[in-house]
Formats: C-alpha cells, structure tokens, sequence
C-alpha cells in the first residue's frame, strides 16, 4: 500500500512506512506539545513533492504562527505550493467572514469556504489546526457529530490527507470518526517532565503502538523511534 510521509522520520518509521493517504487523521497533544510543528512539517512534505497543500488555523493568528515557523528557519510566504488560511478570530480572510460572522460561529459556513478553496487549489493535504474549537461553538453533542462527518465527507470526497489537530485529551466523538489518532503524552517522574508520542489508532496499518520520545529542536520534531521513554 502506497505511504506518505507525516515530514517527521521517526513518526514515518512507527507509522509503518506513514499515513495511508486520502484519510483524515488527528493529532492530539497539550499546549505546546507540537501540534502546529508537526503539521507544518506534514505539509512541507507534500510541497516538497509538488503538491498543494492548505493549512487553516482557527485560533493562533496566521503572523504569529509564521513568527514561530522562523525560529524553526521555515518560510512559509516562500514555499509556493502551501496555502494558508487564517480563520481565528482575529484573522480577515474569507473564512473568518464565514466563520466568525457576529461571533457566532457557523460550521456549515465554514465548510463551504474550505470547500471552494479546495476545487480551486485541489490540495492533497490539508491541515486544520485546532478543530477543538469547533466542538466548542457547536451546540449539541449531535450537532457536532453531523457536522464533522460533513466535514470529513468533505475530505473523502476530494481525497485529501487531512490532518485535524485537537487540544481535547479525552475521547471524544470525533476519535470515532477518524482514520488515525496520533498522540502527545507527558509525565511527570522526579521534577522531570517526559514527552512522547503515541500512535493510539491506525486503521488499515499494522504500527508501534510503544509510546517513544521526541524532541523539539531548532530543526522541527524528531522522534526517536528505536527508544523508550521510560529508559
Ligand atoms: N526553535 C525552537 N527550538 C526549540 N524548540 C522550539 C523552537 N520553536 C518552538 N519550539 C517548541 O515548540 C513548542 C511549540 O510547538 P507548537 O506550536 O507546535 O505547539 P502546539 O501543540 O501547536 O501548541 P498550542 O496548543 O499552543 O498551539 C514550544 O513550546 C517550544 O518548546
Ligand atoms: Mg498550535
């Protein structure tokens, strides 16, 4: 079965070979685990390839988040084929007219936007980052539940490798409805903190289910896939 690299060798490595393309996965971790990093490291894969790529972010503001890039000597206003889309709400594109329109948040909207985006674009992979605050405007479980499967259907239907990160560590209804969970966990042992990753779901794909270190360097994240964290 064909791969495609997450942009992190280590996760590739645990992964398998990488993500079965066409499906949606969520990458789950606590503030300043890596979400946004390891997202941006995705999607550089797919420029890298030739491919276009889009990435949403629906709380950081886009000019703080290609601030962060830099410090990782990333570009993004230089790498053509990534797209970027700012849908937080301080930003002013055409999401945030659909998104945030009198602070009162709208799903639908906000699909039809990414969807016109993505016939234009046809992207191959796409990054929204966070979805959490999706689930927060939403004002049923139910709700929620219908309008996510919309989205993904969405994704499915234009065959995208969608990366969906979430702030939630809890299960929740969307852990479900996803291809793939990919996790950021941290513990505390002796006044030290240890951060690993795990792959806690992977549909179609045999994968290390060991939970492994990595670490955020000036170079990105880089997982060492042959050690264990509690060594
Ligand atoms: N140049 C760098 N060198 C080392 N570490 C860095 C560098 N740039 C960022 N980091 C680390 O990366 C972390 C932020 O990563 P990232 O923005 O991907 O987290 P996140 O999970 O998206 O967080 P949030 O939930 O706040 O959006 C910072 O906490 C910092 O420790
Ligand atoms: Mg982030």
């Amino acid at each position: 079965m064909t791969r495609i690299s997450t942009g992190v060798e280590g996760l590739d490595k645990m992964l398998n070979g990488g993500l079965i393309p066409g499906r949606t996965y969520l990458v789950r971790g606590g503030p300043g685990s890596g979400k946004t990093i390891l997202s941006m490291q995705f999607l550089i894969a797919g420029a890298k390839a030739g491919e276009n790529c889009i990435y949403i972010t629906l709380e950081e503001p886009m000019d703080e988040i290609k601030e962060d890039m830099e410090s990782l000597g990333i570009d993004l206003d230089a790498i053509e084929n990534i797209y970027t889309f700012d849908a937080s709400p301080s930003g002013d594109s055409l999401f945030a007219d659909s998104f945030f329109k009198n602070l009162e948040l709208d799903i639908p909207g906000f699909k039809a936007a990414l969807e016109e985006k993505v016939r234009e674009l046809k992207p191959s992979r796409i990054v929204v980052d966070p979805v959490t605050i999706l689930e927060l405007v939403s004002r049923s479980e139910a709700e929620y539940r219908r309008d996510m499967i919309s989205l993904l259907s969405l994704f499915r239907t234009h065959k995208t490798t969608t990366l969906l990160t979430s702030e939630k560590m809890s299960v929740s209804s969307e852990d479900y409805l996803v291809s793939g969970i990919i996790e950021y966990v941290e513990y505390e042992m002796r006044g030290k903190v240890l951060r690993g990753i795990k792959i806690k779901k992977m549909r179609g794909t045999k994968f290390d289910d060991s939970i492994r270190p990595y670490r955020i360097t000036s170079k990105g994240i880089k997982v060492f896939s042959e050690e264990s964290l509690f060594e």
